[in-house]
């Protein structure tokens, strides 16, 4: 028994049922069409038409981003347009090339990814882990005139023009940038690889400001087929030694937290000066996306 408190045993029989059902169905010549059921809303398709209701909503996204970025920088231009950034976002979000971004950033992830950029002006952005490219083109556009760097290890899925980026087929830490304007870079990591170790990799090439997608603490592993373990928010806890066993959309997985991991962790907090989750903009929204989205500034 699961902790659902099914039986392996009744989920085979309505297995079997709507097997049976759906062979009755089409010995009579009919066929069974399953309608995929959106997981979330696209805001290309559910979102506010007059004017005032308009205005709520993005006044919600606008007190969101300015509430969380000012906190994290006190020193943000006060003049700085939050209804300005949130309508340009929208726009942008909803004009994208990528109706759909499975296996990538959705909604949440975008928005908070487009107002940092927009706020902090960064000269160069790094990406670890580009995909279809998605991230790196909103990167591009929000940022029009920064250096941006897209690392992964199998570019074969890129759907954006190779001049969104220098895109580079291999690991970040085998590329030397040189000396970098430390205030004025952006760090991305969203390549599943133990998000401890990029921490360490991050302190020793210059780099402050980061930002981790997929960082959930311990009790949340089972969301991820592949984790950054050990992820920053589990060295941000108080770790000990463990063993790990979950399933992961069924599929067993295991990790383990020994004497070595602990050093590992230890070592990567003690480069830490702020972690911060954003603020899921996500759930409410309807629109999705959030996936512990966490801002990592070292010392
Ligand atoms: C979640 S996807 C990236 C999604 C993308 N940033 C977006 O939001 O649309 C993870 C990517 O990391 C890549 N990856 C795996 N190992 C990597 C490594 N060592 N360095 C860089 N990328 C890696 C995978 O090939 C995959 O394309």
């Amino acid at each position: 028994m699961n902790r659902s408190g099914h039986t392996k045993t009744k989920v085979g029989t309505i297995g079997l049922l709507k097997k049976l059902v759906k062979s009755v169905i089409e010995r009579h010549g009919y066929r069974v069409i399953r309608y995929p059921v959106a997981r979330f809303h696209s805001p290309r398709t559910s979102y506010p038409i007059s004017p005032k209701l308009t205005e709520r909503h993005d006044s919600y996204f606008a007190r969101v981003a300015k509430r969380e970025i000012s906190s994290l920088w006190p020193q943000t231009d006060e003049a700085f347009d939050w209804s300005r950034s949130v309508e340009s976002f929208f726009r942008y979000y909803t004009g994208r090339p990528f109706v759909e971004n499975t296996g990538g950033s959705g909604f949440h992830n975008s928005f908070w990814l487009y107002l940092l950029c927009d706020v902090l002006k960064p000269q160069l952005i790094v990406e670890s882990g580009v995909w279809r490219g998605q991230t790196t083109h909103l990167f591009r556009q929000v940022a029009p005139d920064a250096e941006i760097f897209g690392f992964d290890i199998d570019l074969a899925h890129l759907e954006v023009p190779p001049s969104t980026a220098h895109f580079i087929e291999s690991d970040w830490n085998s590329f030397d940038f040189g000396a970098i304007d430390q205030e004025r870079s952006l760090l991305f990591f969203d390549c599943h690889i133990n998000q401890c170790r990029r921490v360490i990799e991050a302190h020793e090439r210059g780099f402050k400001t980061l930002v981790f997608d997929d960082n959930p603490p311990l009790e949340f592993i089972h969301r991820e087929g592949l984790p950054g373990f050990p992820t920053v928010a589990m060295a941000m806890a108080a770790p000990e030694r463990e063993d790990i066993e979950y399933l992961f959309q069924g599929q067993k997985k295991e990790y383990v937290c020994n004497d070595q991991t602990l050093a590992l962790m230890e070592d990567a907090r003690k480069h830490i000066k702020t972690h911060h989750e954003f603020a899921d903009v996500g759930t409410k929204s309807g629109y999705g996306g959030y996936s512990f989205l966490t801002l990592v500034e070292l010392v």
